[in-house]
């Protein structure tokens, strides 16, 4: 790596958020490596643009123990985590257990383990984070999600314990968004009464998590934090 920055690591970069959040930190020279689990074309594009790019697939203590190693291969400090890959898996009838550990595997587990092992490489940095993105969906639990709330909700609580572990040397936050960016299959009823459900009604796309995510890196006084991005959901 040329820069003598050290790296951003965002996790599940291959689209939407993740993508967007590594483009505009690659457009300001920030060094960024991401990983991705499926090759899309959003992976080649950060390639371009000079982010390192780890295939990663995170649903077992194997495979995230075996990222970790690679990630060490590649640099020895790092400015930030920021643990985005998220799966949302329905529970369908008879493959409850399943859906649970997947989700607990990407959600809990990943970012339990890669924030233990990798903290040495954020103590090299001078200023270090680690962000969460969890959902605001965990301020009142869901009857129809439960394993995906239960498991964004466990990563709310990893962010108070590592922020307790790791000050003063890593700030330790969650950004908990609600809606950002409809599904190009999501038909227009459901995206009438999905709008309706935050005071602000707008579908605001990714950046405003990148903005939540300058805001935490750039702010030296804020750690074991939660910070709702959810248009006034909790107003309405
Ligand atoms: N979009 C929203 O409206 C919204 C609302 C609330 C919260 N959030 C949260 O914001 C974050 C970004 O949202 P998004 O919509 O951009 O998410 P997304 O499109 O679902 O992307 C998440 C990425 O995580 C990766 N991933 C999933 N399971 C994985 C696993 N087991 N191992 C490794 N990587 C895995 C996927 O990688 P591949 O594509 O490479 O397979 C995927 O690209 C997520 O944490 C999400 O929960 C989003």
């Amino acid at each position: 790596m040329a820069s003598s920055l050290a790296p951003v690591l965002i996790t599940g970069a291959s689209q939407r958020v993740g993508l967007h959040c590594a483009e505009r930190l690659l457009g300001e020279g920030q060094p960024v490596i991401v990983t991705y689990r499926s090759e899309r074309p959003g992976v080649q594009r950060l390639k371009d643009l000079g982010a390192v790019t780890i295939q990663a697939e995170f649903s077992s203590q194997e495979s995230v123990m075996a990222f970790i190693a690679q990630l060490k291969d590649e640099t020895d400090s790092l400015r930030a985590i920021v643990h985005n890959a998220s799966q949302w898996v329905a529970e369908t009838e008879g493959e409850e257990g399943d859906a649970f550990m997947r989700m607990y595997n990407v959600h809990m587990l990943a970012p339990y383990l890669i924030n233990l092992h990798c903290a040495e490489l954020l103590r090299h940095s001078k200023t270090a984070d680690i962000i969460h993105i969890s959902d605001d969906v965990t301020r009142k639990g869901s009857s129809k999600h439960i394993a995906y709330c239960a498991s964004k909700a466990g990563m709310e609580s990893l962010t108070l314990s590592f922020a307790a572990k790791f000050a003063p040397a890593i700030k330790v936050n969650s950004i908990a968004p609600a809606m950002l960016m409809f599904q190009s299959d999501d038909d227009a009823e459901y995206r009438v009464r999905t709008l309706a459900k935050s005071a602000l009604g707008i579908e605001p796309g990714a950046e405003v998590i990148y903005q939540s995510l300058r805001y935490l890196l750039d702010n030296p006084y804020v750690t074991g934090t939660t910070l709702t991005v959810n248009g006034g959901r909790h107003v309405k």
